[in-house]
């Protein structure tokens, strides 16, 4: 276990009054490159064959709701062909099993901690916090950081669904352990679908895919390996697609819609196809765009997604297109992280009336209708290392805490209109922010326009190396959210904060007043 200077500090600190503080901070040690899986056990690129994330089905349906049962527990899974490692799972799956709702029908899911009492090698506990990333839930339900279920509790979320269709995700986001935590599993897709989305025609059902491209590392006996890079990152010398490592998918000829997600700990990615050939972005983080947009490479960071439409229709039976990442800048590469995973086409009828790439999406999404000149308030924010601290202007999530949770770093009236800077003034890492709540729409990076993958509804902006930022945010519904840098190792070592959207007529939620109970209190779901 390698512990940095101030982990050691931290840990010297705590170790005096282990039974009086409820929250550790800092206990969480990383593992040693030294007992590192060589590369020549490692699978072979495009060997493994792809699998897509399962879609669970709820345990209880009712007029308005849909009730879900998810656990989560330690499980064996086999991500190297040949061995088996211990991950932290939903329901024992890597990744997580996905949700699909419909706009407007609600969903409660209920997610039970049955992890273990404390992780046998890395020595921290385990406590969960679920986020669902890129819904605008109450605070209560928004997987605040600090709100944590731990072992031996549980907690029941429940998700409005109101916002335009999207591709979701949940995953942990328990404070200081939440790169531990969704590095060992604990990530999965929540799709979001709505009139009009359905009424475009866009590939579905096997055609309508979810990537999620992570990175991760292995102990030779096949364990996850977690390193922290002095806590600058976490970076795996393999390539997973939905858990797989470099996998190979058979597609068909025809056009498909990918899901990209980058759940990585840290690891950003500037993917393209082998070949060159363009594709389509028809949606960023918060749903669909106004039009496709034709790119060629997607520069991706951590937590961002975005849906492409590929079309193999031009290649022959046969024909191999491999997903390459050109790794940006401040990224620790390995002999293969510059590939991803591999398409080959095969022959066989498929149907075709979802064969579609409409050229209108969402002309009307009210996020890209909104204009610098609605703006009421500017904020800036610099995200930077100070003295070995990864801060938000200055502040860490201890700041927070030391408040009693009141610190906030903004108060936007509700419904207002602000532009957020996100600085970076640093040449030596990347932090792609995340706004929880909101969607917005990127103005500009260093004054000049966003890239066009960018154009759409986000929720995450990468400010990369001397980069600045600028968003433009309306604050619909109340209370107190978190704002951070989604490389999880930043965010645990502390890049965090919290804003609280101001409505005068009544106060917000409190996020931590609903708190996880024990499990043996669990009534009835959906009572
Ligand atoms: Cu995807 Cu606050 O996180
Ligand atoms: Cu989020
Ligand atoms: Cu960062």
């Amino acid at each position: 276990m390698k512990l940095s200077r101030r982990d050691l500090l931290k840990a010297g600190v705590f170790a005096g009054a282990a039974t009086a503080l409820p929250l550790q901070r800092f206990v969480s040690g990383a593992d040693s490159l030294a007992t590192r899986m060589p590369a020549s056990k490692l699978p072979r690129p495009f060997s493994s064959t792809f699998r897509r994330p399962s879609v669970i089905t709820p345990s209880i349906s009712t007029a308005t709701t849909d009730y879900y049962d998810i656990t989560m527990r330690a499980a064996q899974v086999e991500i190297l062909p040949g061995y088996q490692t211990v991950a932290y799972t939903y329901n024992g799956q890597v990744p997580g099993p996905t949700i699909r709702v419909d706009q407007g029908r609600q969903v409660v899911v209920r997610q039970a901690n049955q992890l273990p009492a404390m992780h046998d090698r890395l020595g921290y506990e385990p406590w969960t916090s679920v986020h669902l990333h890129g819904s605008a839930s109450l605070p209560q339900f928004d997987g605040y950081a600090s709100d944590i279920t731990r072992p031996g509790e549980f907690k029941d979320y429940q998700y409005p669904n109101a916002q335009p269709a999207r591709t979701l995700w949940y995953h942990d986001h328990g404070v200081h352990h939440t790169a531990q935590n969704a590095y060992q599993g604990l990530a999965a897709m929540y799709l979001m679908s709505d009139p009009l989305e359905r009424s475009l025609g866009l590939p579905s059902g096997e055609f309508d895919v979810p990537l999620m491209i992570s990175d991760a590392m292995f102990h030779s006996d096949g364990q996850f390996l977690f390193s922290l890079d002095d806590e600058s990152g976490m970076w795996g010398d393999v390539m997973l697609v939905n858990g797989v490592p470099w996998p190979t998918m058979d597609v068909k000829p025809r056009k498909y819609r990918f899901r990209v997600l980058n759940c990585s700990i840290s690891r950003s990615l500037n993917w393209r196809l082998s070949n060159g050939a363009p594709f389509h972005v028809i949606a960023t983080d918060g749903g669909l765009t106004a039009a496709p947009i034709q790119v060629t490479n997607i520069r991706h960071a951590g937590a961002e997604r975005y849906e492409v439409v590929i079309d193999f229709a031009k290649y022959k039976p046969g024909t191999l297109i491999q997903l390459l990442n050109n790794s940006p800048k401040n990224n620790r590469d390995d002999t293969n992280t510059n590939r991803i995973m591999q398409f080959r086409v095969v022959s066989g009828s498929f149907p075709t009336a979802d064969d579609n790439l409409p050229s209108v999406l969402n002309p009307n999404n009210p996020v890209m209708a909104l204009e610098e000149s609605q703006a009421v308030n500017r904020r800036r924010f610099r995200f930077e290392r100070k003295n070995s601290q990864w801060t938000i202007n200055g502040k860490t999530w201890k700041d927070v805490e030391d408040s009693g949770y009141r610190y906030t770093v903004a108060q936007p009236l509700k419904d207002s209109v602000e532009v957020w800077t996100l600085e970076n003034s640093s040449g030596g890492w990347f932090h792609p922010v995340h706004i929880h709540l909101v969607d917005f729409k990127i103005l500009d990076r260093n004054g000049r326009p966003p890239h066009p993958w960018e154009r759409g509804p986000k929720d995450v902006a990468y400010v990369g190396e001397n980069e600045t930022v600028r968003v433009l945010v309306r604050f619909e519904g109340r209370g107190k959210y978190m704002m951070h840098c989604h490389n999880l190792v930043h965010e645990d070592h502390d890049m965090m904060a919290q804003f609280e959207v101001v409505d005068p007529s009544m106060p917000g939620d409190d996020p931590m007043g609903t708190p996880a109970r024990p499990l043996d209190q669990m009534g009835p779901l959906g009572q």
